[in-house]
This record gives C-alpha cells, structure tokens and sequence, in this order.
C-alpha cells in the first residue's frame, strides 16, 4: 500500500521524430519501469527536426498525452532532441586529490567541476560520459577508486545540441503545460535500447535511420567514442522515389513499404493505385533502382565518416541497425558489403505485435532507460549546484553500478 503510493508518479518520454511522434507512460517499481501505454502519430509541424508550426506539432502531443497519461498521478516529462549539427568535445579535467587513495568524494569532485566547465555559448550540454581516468599523467584507468595519485584526471565525451532547439521545442510543450524535466539525445537513446553490452565492449556502430535523419553512435570499450547525425534518411528515399517514378509522396511512400528492397528483384511489374480509378504500372527493377543508390549513398556517408580514424576502423567489430528506414528488404545484406562488418537489424520478432522491439522505436525505449538513470541521480542526495542536477547523466549511479 504504501509502496504504491509513495509510486504514485507516472513517467511520460515524447520521441519527437520527424516522421512519427510516439510516446509512452510508464511507472517504476523497484528501479524497473513498468509500461503504462504507448502511442504514436504521424508528425506535424515538425519538418527536417526543426519545428515548423508549433501549434500544429503541439495538437499532436496533446492528443497522445491525453491517450496515455493517467490524471490521477503526478507526472514527469521527457523528450528527445534531435540536432544535426551536434557539437561533440573532449575534455579533460584535473583536480589535486591528495595523497590519500581515491575515493567516491574525489570522483563526485571531478565530475562537478567536468561538468560546471563544460560551457558553450548558445549549446547545451545535452550528454556527458565519462570516459577515463589518468592517474599522475601515466596511468590510463577507467577504475580508480582505492589507487594512490597526487593529480587526477578526468577524459569525458561531451555533447552539445544548439540552445535554441531546446528553447523552441520546451516552450511548445509549454503550450499543453508540459514541463520537460530533460532531454536527450535521440541517438544516444536509441543506442541504449539497441546495443548489448558485449557489442559496446566489443566495439559497435549503432545507425539509427529515421525520417530525416540518420544518427550514428559509436560505443568501444563500453565508453562513446563517436556520436554525429547525418541529414538525410527514409524520407529522402521517399522523394527520390516519388520523382523518379513521378507519383506523390503519400503513393511513393506506400510503395517503398509495399516493393521497396535493396536487393535486385526479379523483372516484375507491378501495378501502384494512383487514385481510386488511376493506376499505373511499374517494373520492380526501376524502384530498386532508386532505391539502393540513395542506401548506398547513407550508409558510405556514415562508413567514412566513422572510419575516418584509422584506430576506430580497426576496432570497429559490428554494426546495429535500427529506425524505420532500417526496414527496408535487404539492407543487411548491402551494409555488410559496404562495412565489411557482422551487421544486426533490430527487426519485429515479438509475436504479441509488440512496440518494444520494433525498430522505429528504439529511441523512445531507449529513453526510458535514460530516466530510469536519472530517476536514480534523483534519489541520491542532491547538489547545491542547480545546473549539475539539470545535467548530471550517470555520476551517481555510475559509481553505484561500477564500483559498489
Ligand atoms: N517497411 C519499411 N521499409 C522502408 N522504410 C520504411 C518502412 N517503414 C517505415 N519506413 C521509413 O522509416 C522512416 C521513419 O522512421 P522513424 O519512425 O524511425 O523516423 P522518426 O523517428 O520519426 O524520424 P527522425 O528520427 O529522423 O526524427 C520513414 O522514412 C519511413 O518511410
Ligand atoms: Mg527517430
């Protein structure tokens, strides 16, 4: 009784994609969420990650909210964010830490000032991982706690996303009277309910292909060494499509779902419903042919963006693929070829029709994870420092998980 009371409190993650806005309520008990509802829509107002009509985007979070939420608890709020132009920083802190043995309270000292030091102008930090420590300029350790140094240091991946994306999306929320508590990063989040722990051990690149944008994240050693998103995804197939076979966009839309692969097809026609009377035929054969080139084209993009450094491309073991556009037929079998690499696609296998492992997904499950995260922070005694508890991603827990 007291136990469902004291949980009384229902967590909403909003995964505003470009191409569909979903969004799901869950509870958590026990440090595990539980799932309330889940529901999407197709998107409005919102075009190439930008919002382009507030209230129009704003209509379609209300109707969803309304949907899922349970008015008798109290809520929090959580959504993604999507830059294609993010700003990613190493850095790399230093603090004294006496000649005692390091313990948590040096390690919270690092992170705090890692954190506090970590300003753009017009950016917000939207990601920080911690990634190594240094001990006296010599040793390289992701464990430090108990070793003996007398400066230690600290490497973290920082990820900054434009101010004003987050200042426009939460004053549209605000709107519908939603107050988002944090954001994140849509490929950050999609990676964490994609990728397993032996893949970002082994070193993995996580695409999530969308609507608009692809988003890469690459994980080795368990640590992000590479995060950038790349604008152009599903829905550019889908123009080029309703170009090359001069049909609109909601005909070329259903046929890249219905014939569409990146595999050779066999020398078929087909016939595609214009409108209620018209029809027109179509040879397979022409729709693979614009299809694959502009997969092609995608997934090289990312190949050389990735393996640009020569110590990634080495230690590159796998890919994972998820989003929508990862649904087209064939596709794993063009990114083994073109990365030369072991390649995973996040497919539909649940035999309940299940959202949790459909691929267009991933991001708003990987959200929850996120919260769950910082629903711990949360609980862990607070900092005085009012931007630290906005921004702190993994300080406590990560200590707690890592090293208890
Ligand atoms: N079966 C399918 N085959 C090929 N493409 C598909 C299929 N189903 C959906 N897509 C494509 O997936 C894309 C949408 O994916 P998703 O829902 O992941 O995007 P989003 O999260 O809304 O967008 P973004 O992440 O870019 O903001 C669209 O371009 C759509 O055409
Ligand atoms: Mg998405």
């Amino acid at each position: 009784m007291f136990k469902f009371l004291k949980n009384n409190k229902q967590y909403i993650v909003i995964d505003a994609g470009s191409h569909k806005i979903a969004a799901i309520a869950f509870q958590i008990f026990d440090n595990k969420p539980f799932i309330n509802q889940i529901e999407h829509h197709k998107s409005k107002g919102i075009k190439n990650n930008h919002l382009t009509d507030i209230n129009a985007f704003s209509s379609v979070v209300k109707l969803l909210i309304k949907k899922i939420s349970n008015k008798k608890m109290r809520k929090e709020f959580f959504c993604n964010i999507t830059d294609p132009n993010l700003l990613v920083k190493k850095k790399r802190t230093d603090i004294n830490s006496g000649k005692l043995g390091i313990s948590k309270k040096e390690v919270r000292k690092i992170y705090i000032k890692s954190l506090n030091e970590a300003v753009e102008k017009n950016k917000y930090l939207i990601h920080s991982n911690p990634n190594n420590f240094i001990l006296d300029e010599k040793t390289l350790t992701n464990n430090p706690f108990g070793k003996k140094c007398n400066k230690l240091s600290l490497l973290s991946f920082n990820i900054f996303v434009n101010d004003f994306y987050i200042k426009n999306l939460g004053s549209s929320f605000e709107k519908n009277k939603i107050n988002i508590k944090k954001f994140f990063e849509s490929g950050i989040a999609s990676s964490m309910s994609t990728l397993t722990e032996e893949e970002k051990n082994n070193g993995v690149v996580c695409i999530d292909i969308g609507g608009n944008t692809t988003k890469i994240v690459v994980y080795l050693e368990n640590n992000i060494i590479f995060v950038e998103n790349l604008a152009l995804a599903g829905n550019n197939v889908t123009t080029d499509l309703s170009h090359g076979l001069q049909i609109c966009e909601e005909t070329a839309e259903l046929t890249k779902i219905m014939y569409g692969s990146v595999v050779s097809p066999f020398n078929e026609s087909i016939e595609i419903n214009l409108d209620s009377r018209k029809k027109k035929i179509v040879n397979k054969n022409l729709i693979y042919g614009v299809i694959k080139p502009r997969y092609d084209e995608i997934l090289e993009i990312v190949r050389d963006k990735v393996f640009d450094n020569i110590n990634t491309r080495i230690a590159i073991k796998s890919i994972v693929l998820t989003g929508g556009a990862s649904k087209i037929f064939g596709i794993k079998n063009i990114c083994e070829s073109i990365f030369n690499r072991k390649t995973r696609v996040i497919k539909s296998i649940s035999e309940y029709n299940s959202f949790i492992d459909r691929p267009e997904f991933s991001t708003s499950f990987g959200m929850i994870k996120l919260v769950k995260q910082f629903h711990l922070n949360n609980q862990m005694p607070k900092f005085s420092n009012n931007k630290l508890t906005k921004m702190i991603d993994k300080i406590d827990n990560w200590i707690e998980e890592s090293y208890a």
